[in-house]
């Protein structure tokens, strides 16, 4: 044996032979200790004389370590369990007792709850439940009493683009994608991490502590991902923020002697890459199979050369295989990145399990996944294991391969023993209502230990940090939130968010819930559903079965209706019966409804039920309610059925103020109504959600949409009767920065249409946008929405409904829509009668011109819908996406519990009822229908809407 290694060995005979001798004759110490001498002497000159040629013993030393690090698997070093302080420990933070908790600690695979304190002291969890005296002497401690509040560990959200999409969004910090090419392992989110973002706050206002940042889905491979905590840090410097940063983050010569820790990359499947480079799914197919092959070609010539070191074969082993570009992804192939893996449809999850198989790496978790539900064998059977699966509750539908999700995914694939997690994709769904996923999760029917680990635990481990986050136990860092109600009821709020042991609220405004709030939510039966999204492969049929003549409803708690008032014959909500807020807590009643129409209400006194049993349909509430369906806002319900599928939708306005706007079009003010199609998914999904009808106007980027119509979201066409509940609406315009040319133009464009003599219009360009629409707004026929955000170009607009009711002496009836800062002009807005529709109900300041928005609490005392309702502005609520007007209930709800009690369910109903039909202008209300709810009441998670009675319609529609 040529090999330095050989002579190692040879002198390491010699020191055994010497040691044999010694056995036979036994050596004076001072002997053996010169041959040992003599030996090293000799090692140390054969050595130096061979390393001028290639490999020094201290080079050999670092060259083995690194190729045992190559094979080490990443993970806590070792110690880690019994650490005394956290590494992100900040010097001076106070030790922090929170005493009187109920702390859900998300151990015993999340079903342990303790009821008692907790000690955060040097960054970690010290002890839970009880705390020993010693702990706590001499110290100076932050005491918090949480008066048995829920305590769960922070939040960890896995898929999130906090800080590479900025809020607001701005050209200059939109640095989650790169546009290069289809395979970029080697960018990472770290680099473009904005540290300047509102997110971060809301974020924490929502008892998010952790977030995975990932690069965007524009590339196959986007890039490493990096998990940060979101506080502020004292560096202020986006390294800083990054948990258990992998040493590689620094290059590739470190301290190989260290356990590795976990790196992070995402891959994306499926339509997003392939609408950025103009590639099919056969093309990710082979993006994907050649950078593996690539990659592995790295992996493999590394491991060869590390196979000569540790053989001892030193001799032209020439330098160790590096590579900045594949290296990450060679270590994807040595089982030491958590690959997030954004994939929906079976064609690229069955694509991406056997990629795993044929380049043998594991992935931790597929993102979106919209169909996975569908596929859980397949997913068994991916290299390692099934990955967990990153899902939102109820953001569906936007794109075909969308198309599929169900909201009953989390159960379905938990009954399959499947990792759930709920993520946002913020901004997507804004991060702050992370644990809000959750919460309908279980409300479809999640167990509640998985929908609480589903934003804790299980997304602390798809990350390869469940040894410090995700759970409370000593040892663990020290995030908590505190919580106003039971974290998975409706709405709830963080009181307080510790990160590495600080509280990141200094004086927040904490919200008194009722007491049902305080327990888990009790959650309707969906067993049949969950059942048929899987029989239909996500598209269960969604038609209501149609019911005329007698529907009997039985055990009725309370009933809510719509009511005339007073001379103007305004509508309001009104409270009929309820059975709880009734002194004599009279029973339950029952409601006979005969072609839709209420006809009798008996209790013990009165007895108008006479209809004999086989004319009846007999539908037991259950202890639940009678109550106004709602009216959807503010997405183009009804005219987009696939948002990204062109040919499914109606289609875009053309902007008369655009350069290339066609001169051979005369532009005309188009109607909703003429674009309509009836019993899309999402339009279906909102009625049987309570949601009765809709007001949608024409989508269009311009100044000028068009005019909205209401139709009743239940018709499955439009010459249906009653489908078509108001052919024409209201007259909407646009006003923005982010449109094009100025807002002055724009504005300029408003005046002229409000202002110009007729005489002096251009007739060929302008006579049906002159003549028609905006003579109905001229004459106060109809009103003028104005889709706007800023405060600004309000007051603007403001100015102008003055100036043009002086000049007219008319009235203009005047709307503000989407109005994510009317909150700062409430007093004027007010005084001006302008009415204002909130949407989405719970702003986010994705825009400069949103970016003023009112938090609500923690953040603030009010909400932007409390705020405008105490200033008597007629406030209502919308929604932007079309998904979303199935959650309007949760939405109305929610603005109720942040009134923190001032206001009524009634008022809550007027929300999307009453008060949206006012600020558009429909001197009658549009429709009677009453929905039914089974199991509790109209803004409670018990409940499940199971029937509309549509006295225009003249049947009840049952689901
Ligand atoms: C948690 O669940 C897993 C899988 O069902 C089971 O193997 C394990 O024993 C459970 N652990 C505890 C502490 O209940
Ligand atoms: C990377 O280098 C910075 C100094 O620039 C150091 O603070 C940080 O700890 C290093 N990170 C790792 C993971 O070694
Ligand atoms: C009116 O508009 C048409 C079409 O844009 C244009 O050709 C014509 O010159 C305009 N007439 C006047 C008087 O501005
Ligand atoms: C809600 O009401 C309670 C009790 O009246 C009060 O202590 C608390 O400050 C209020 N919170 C907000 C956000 O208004």
């Amino acid at each position: 044996m040529k090999g330095s290694l050989g002579n190692i060995r040879n002198d390491t005979d010699v020191l055994s032979r010497a040691r044999t001798r010694q056995r036979v004759r036994i050596w004076s110490n001072f002997r053996l200790y010169l041959l040992v001498a003599v030996s090293i002497a000799i090692i140390t000159v054969q050595t130096r004389r061979r390393g001028s040629t290639s490999y020094a013993n201290a080079e050999r030393k670092q060259v083995l370590e690194k190729c045992k690090y190559l094979k080490t698997p990443p993970g806590p070093p070792p110690g880690f369990g019994s650490r005394t302080h956290s590494d992100r420990f900040v010097a001076g933070t106070k030790p922090v007792l929170l005493k009187n908790a109920q702390i859900w600690t998300a151990a015993r695979n999340g079903t342990e709850t303790i009821y008692g304190n907790v000690f955060l002291d040097g960054g970690i969890v010290k002890a839970v439940g009880y705390i020993p005296p010693s702990m706590l002497r001499d110290r100076e401690i932050r005491v918090q009493n949480v008066r048995g509040s829920w305590v769960t560990p922070g939040l960890v959200d896995l898929h999130s683009h906090i800080g590479v999409y900025s809020a607001p969004s701005l050209r200059g910090a939109s640095d989650g994608n790169s546009r290069k090419a289809p395979i970029l392992p080697w960018l990472r989110s770290i680099d473009g991490l904005n540290t300047h973002d509102a997110s971060y706050e809301l974020a924490m206002a929502g008892g998010v502590t952790t977030a995975q940042i990932l690069p965007g889905s524009a590339n196959n491979i986007g890039g490493q991902a990096f998990v940060i905590k979101l506080r502020p840090t004292q560096e202020r410097s986006p390294t800083s923020k990054v948990v258990e940063p992998p040493y590689s983050l620094n290059g590739t010569q470190f301290d190989h002697s260290l356990t590795p820790r976990w790196r992070h990359m995402k891959h994306a499947c499926g339509e997003n890459p392939s609408r950025v480079y103009s590639q099919t799914r056969m093309d990710s197919g082979w993006y994907f199979r050649d950078a593996y092959n690539t990659a592995r070609k790295l992996k493999e010539s590394q491991d060869a050369y590390c196979s000569k070191a540790e053989a001892g074969n030193w001799d032209n082993l020439g330098t160790f295989p590096e590579d900045l570009q594949w290296e990450a992804l060679a270590d994807v192939l040595r089982g030491k990145v958590k690959l997030s893996v954004h994939c929906y449809e079976a064609v690229d999850l069955d694509g991406i399990v056997r990629l795993s198989h044929e380049f043998e790496f594991p992935v931790a978790s597929f993102h979106h996944a919209g169909e996975t539900y569908l596929v859980p064998d397949l997913l068994k059977k991916a290299w390692g294991g099934a990955p967990a699966i990153a899902l939102f509750a109820s953001n569906f539908r936007k794109k075909r391969e969308a198309y599929r999700g169900s909201e009953f995914a989390p159960r379905v694939l938990a009954d399959h023993g499947i990792p759930v997690v709920m993520k946002s994709d913020h901004p997507v769904v804004n991060s702050r209502y992370l644990m809000n996923e959750a919460a309908l999760a279980h409300y479809y029917g999640l167990n509640p230990a998985l929908a609480l680990a589903s934003v804790t635990s299980t997304p602390a481990k798809a990350a390869g940090l469940g040894h410090r986050l995700g759970s409370i136990q000593v040892g663990y860092d020290a995030d908590i939130v505190v919580w106003d109600s039971h974290p998975l009821s409706l709405g709830a709020t963080p009181t307080q968010v510790y990160i590495d042991g600080i509280p990141q609220f200094s004086d927040p405004y904490t919200l008194t819930k009722p007491y049902p709030f305080h327990v888990l939510p009790e959650t309707p039966d969906f067993d049949k559903e969950a059942k048929e999204a899987v029989e239909f492969e996500g598209l269960p049929p969604l038609e209501p079965r149609r019911r005329r003549g007698n529907v009997l409803f039985t055990n009725v708690k309370s009933i809510h209706h719509k009511e005339r008032v007073g001379e103007s014959g305004e509508s309001t909500i009104k409270l009929l019966f309820d059975t709880d807020a009734d002194e004599s807590r009279s029973a339950m009643k029952s409601v006979l409804v005969r072609d839709g129409n209420v006809v009798c209400i008996e209790d013990e006194t009165t007895n108008c039920i006479t209809v004999e049993k086989e004319n009846v349909e007999i539908i037991d509430l259950k202890g639940g309610a009678l109550a106004p369906a709602l009216t959807s806002f503010g997405s183009p319900l009804g005219l987009v059925e696939i948002r990204l599928e062109a040919s499914t939708n109606d289609g875009v306005v053309p902007d008369p103020l655009a350069v290339n706007f066609p001169s051979s079009v005369p532009y005309t003010v188009p109607r909703a109504v003429d674009g309509l199609q009836f019993g899309g998914r999402n339009t279906l999904l909102a009625y049987r959600s309570g949601v009765g009808s809709a007001v949608t106007a024409p989508v269009g980027g311009g100044v000028i949409l068009g005019v909205s119509t209401a139709f009743s979201a239940g018709a499955l066409n439009g010459q249906e009767n009653g489908a078509i509940l108001r052919k024409d609406v209201a007259l909407h315009v646009a006003i923005s920065r982010t449109a094009s040319p100025s807002v002055g133009t724009q504005i300029a464009l408003l005046r002229r249409l409000l202002f110009e003599k007729r005489q002096n219009l251009n007739m060929s360009r302008d006579s049906d946008l002159a003549l028609h629409a905006f003579e109905s707004i001229r004459s106060g026929t109809m009103t003028l929405v104005v889709h706007v955000e800023n405060a600004d170009i309000m007051a603007t607009i403001l100015q102008l409904k003055a100036d043009y009711e002086v000049e007219a002496s008319r009235k203009l009836v005047l709307t503000f829509a989407g109005a994510a800062e009317a909150h700062l002009l409430a007093r004027q807005i007010a005084e001006a009668g302008v009415g204002v529709i909130v949407s989405p109900s719970r702003p986010f300041p994705g825009l400069w011109d949103q970016r003023r928005i009112l938090p609500g609490p923690p953040l603030s005392r009010d909400s932007a819908v409390t705020k405008l309702l105490a200033h008597n502005v007629n406030v209502a609520i919308g929604v932007v996406d079309e998904y979303a007007a199935r959650n309007t209930r949760l939405d109305i709800a929610w603005a109720s519990l942040e009134s923190n009690g001032t206001m009524d369910i009634s008022t809550a109903i007027a929300l999307a009822s009453t008060n949206l039909e006012k600020a558009l202008g429909l001197e009658s209300h549009l429709s009677d229908d009453l929905v039914a709810f089974r199991g509790g009441g109209v803004v409670d998670l018990a409940s499940k809407v199971i029937g509309i009675a549509s006295a225009r319609r003249g049947c009840v529609d049952i689901f």
